[in-house]
């Protein structure tokens, strides 16, 4: 029986990682084309990461009503959230993190282009790994750091391209960008694993259960963030302005996305999620060239190989340990 229950979890598990890379490819796109374009009304983006908020506590509570049946729904919200204030504390760490986070993103996307903001946003993939071996005391073998590498080194190849396609207009500001991004990622690392952390921890609290608890604190969060950056701006246009079909498009798939994210956290862990969302970027820039005429170009395709193989490097190390320890085999 626990053989069937192992092949049902490895299932899952593939499923969730491809279902990842798709959803956070078509996001990748979605973000670009809804900050890009030429409008004449742009949206606040505060407003859109509290939207975003929003909409995943919406889908959170009917995951929750789903998972309980609507007559014991109160009872478990009120047992679970309103009475243990202790443990909806535990998440409120997270989620005020990922509240910096999510409005850091919007920040270094309009001081770096897209391209740039993407590769930096690859360090992740250390501040994650270096953290989960901290605070999870997991220890990764030297062909995994490899393999992390070399899916840096390819995520970035694969990027470089389109980096020199980026336009600096004046009001942009590097610094500014690049800050974002790195403080962004130490976030993203220490967030991810505290919330993998508490999520596989004792407690006996759903997934989604955890992710409204989190709404408690991001969505407060999210809301002072509007009112100090954007207070003014939303008085007098109000919290809409620019919102179009795209736009509700992008908050509504940043919110599958983050739920996605926790999904993944839950079934696999957080370096499986890097492994996906960087799979993505391939995706995403291939998606480019159906819909802005883009050619890869050598780099690219020598870009793209790397991340495929950093994926075999890093799932099934046994081959290469040999390769990386042939001394001590030697001896
Ligand atoms: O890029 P990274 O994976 O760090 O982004 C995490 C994203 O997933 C954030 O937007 C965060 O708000 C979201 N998330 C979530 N629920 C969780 C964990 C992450 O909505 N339990």
């Amino acid at each position: 029986r626990t053989v069937v229950r192992e092949k049902a979890n490895t299932k899952m598990r593939t499923a969730i990682l491809v279902w990842l890379t798709l959803q956070n490819s078509i996001h990748t796109l979605l973000i670009r084309y809804s900050r890009a374009r030429e409008v004449d009304e742009m949206f606040t983006s505060t407003v859109a990461v509290f939207l975003t908020e929003i909409i995943k506590l919406v889908m959170c509570l009917m995951m929750v009503i789903y998972e309980e049946t609507p007559r014991k729904f109160f009872s478990t919200l009120n047992s679970q959230v309103i009475n243990q204030p202790g443990d909806t504390l535990k998440v409120c760490i997270p989620a005020m993190i990922y509240t910096v986070q999510n409005n850091l993103f919007y920040v270094a996307a309009s001081h770096l282009d897209a391209a740039t903001f993407m590769i930096t946003s690859q360090m992740k993939i250390f501040t994650t790994a270096i953290f989960s071996v901290i605070m999870l005391g997991r220890s990764l073998n030297k062909a995994q750091w490899v393999a992390l590498f070399v899916l840096f080194v390819g995520v970035s190849l694969v990027q470089s391209q389109t980096s020199n396609v980026g336009n600096s207009s004046n009001d942009q500001s590097p610094v500014i960008g690049f800050t974002a991004v790195i403080v962004a990622c130490c976030l993203s690392g220490f967030a991810g694993i505290y919330f993998e952390k508490i999520l596989k921890g004792s407690a006996p609290v759903s997934l989604w259960m955890r992710n409204v608890q989190m709404s408690v604190f991001a969505i407060p969060a999210s809301l002072i963030a509007v009112l100090v950056q954007d207070g003014d701006f939303v008085r007098a246009h109000g919290m809409l302005y620019g919102f179009d079909f795209i736009v509700w498009l992008t908050v509504f798939w940043y919110g599958i996305g983050g739920l996605s994210v926790a999904v993944c956290i839950k079934y696999a862990d957080n370096i499986a999620k890097n492994f996906a969302t960087s799979v993505a970027i391939l995706l995403a820039t291939l998606g480019s060239v159906w819909l802005f005429g883009f050619v890869p170009s050598l780099m690219f395709m020598l870009g793209a190989a790397l991340v495929i193989l950093s994926i075999f490097l890093y799932s099934n190390p046994a081959p290469f340990i040999q390769i990386f320890s042939s001394e001590k085999t030697i001896d």
